[in-house]
């Protein structure tokens, strides 16, 4: 089916085409059985093009297929490529819907700023996410532990190989289905990468840019070989300031109780702001805690969590939402958080990021996009 779509008059407009056949429900239970992040799509996604002339235009919500590129596209070579990665949900009143998605694509706009892209409007990043969800709602799961994970992405797409920025620019959006990034509630492993750093003052460690997560492997592979689940990175010059995890931002809780507080290092341009980070910033009083941003060092670190000053340590992002550290693990030194399980602060944090994605608890401002008119379908 082609259809025109709502788009308002001063937006890019879509043109829809779904697939001839859809899965019934059995067989997309099938395919969601292992929701293993990344690996369950839906049936349709949303292309968008840039070039100087028409600026963003071609719109097309149409089906999830393998994308015809030139070997010469240029951004495969240089990487000049820029992501997202944001949630819907299945709210407990039957609609859906999307989390802080002002806030991913604003962050979208700024990666591709600082990768010389051109900046799509959070205006039309909206609309390719409305779309997309309008087509594959039936896709977005009702189960407490499962959502909708979002994937915008933005490529370089001259066929030319001249070493600058390019000239056209191509955005796909797609979604899949994923489940609790570390599987059962747990606390986590994490390895001080001492030997690799993510990012540099003056860096793209600030954006969320493809080559970062390449660059991240060899590291997490030496994580993984040490029995942990994330790397640590460390800051580049000292090698001594706890900057993030691999796909997380860090918060420290110090003391307990109603003289609890949040400790997380400043965003000085090495760290990725994560949506995430953010919002527990801004949830945090709701539950009685101040908060800081300043730089914790990795001795700090040990020293508090020996003295019982640090009483819980949690990473947050969108794919793990609220993740407790259980241990921490360098070349010559192992401390264990507290006593290794998730803390009350993390737990109760988690539960009510939780409540708010499913519109069970009122969030602060308009942090849920709904997408209303989902609901018949689900
Ligand atoms: C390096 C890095 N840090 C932090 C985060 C958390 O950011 P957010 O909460 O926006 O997902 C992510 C995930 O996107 C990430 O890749």
């Amino acid at each position: 089916m082609t259809a025109a779509n709502t788009t308002p008059a001063d937006a890019t407009r879509f043109t829809i085409r779904e697939v001839a056949a859809r899965l019934d429900a059995g067989a997309r239970a099938e395919r969601c059985r292992d929701a293993t992040f990344g690996r369950v799509f839906t049936e349709h996604m949303v292309t968008l093009r840039w070039d100087p002339d028409a600026a963003w235009h071609g719109g097309r919500v149409e089906p999830m297929a393998p994308l015809p590129l030139d070997p010469a596209t240029v951004g495969l070579h240089y990487g000049q490529i820029v992501f997202e990665g944001l949630k819907a949900y299945r709210l407990d009143d039957g609609c859906v819907g999307v989390f802080r998605p002002d806030r991913y694509g604003e962050r979208f706009r700024r990666s591709a700023d600082r990768l010389m892209m051109p900046r799509l409007p959070v205006r039309d990043f909206l609309h390719a996410i409305e779309h997309l969800i309008r087509v594959d709602a039936d896709w977005v799961p009702p189960d407490r532990d499962r959502s909708l994970y979002l994937r915008p992405l933005l490529l370089a797409a001259d066929a030319d190989l001249a070493l600058r920025p390019a000239r056209r620019y191509l955005f796909v959006l797609t979604a899949f289905v994923t489940e609790m990034f570390f599987g059962a509630k747990r606390a986590i492993d994490v390895w001080l990468s001492e030997d690799y750093v993510r990012s540099v003052p003056g860096g793209v460690g600030a954006a969320k840019y493809a080559g970062n997560y390449a660059a991240g492997y060899r590291a997490q592979a030496q994580a993984a070989e040490h029995g942990c689940d994330q790397v640590v990175w460390l800051d580049a010059l000292e090698r001594r300031w706890v900057e993030e995890l691999g796909g997380m931002n860090l918060l420290f809780v110090e003391g307990e109780g109603t003289a609890a507080r949040l400790v997380t290092p400043p965003l000085t341009g090495t760290i990725l702001p994560g949506v995430t980070r953010e919002s527990v910033l801004e949830l945090a009083p709701r539950l009685g805690l101040t908060v800081a941003e300043r730089p914790v060092s990795v001795d700090e670190w040990q020293d508090g969590c020996r003295s019982g000053r640090i009483t819980e340590v949690f990473a947050c992002g969108t794919a793990a939402q609220i993740t407790s550290v259980g241990q921490v693990r360098g070349r010559d030194r192992t401390w264990q958080v507290g006593d290794g399980r998730p803390g009350p602060v993390a737990t109760r944090l988690g539960a009510l990021l939780a409540d708010i994605h499913r519109g069970a608890e009122q969030a602060p401002g308009k942090w849920l996009h709904r997408i209303d008119d989902v609901r018949d379908r689900a």
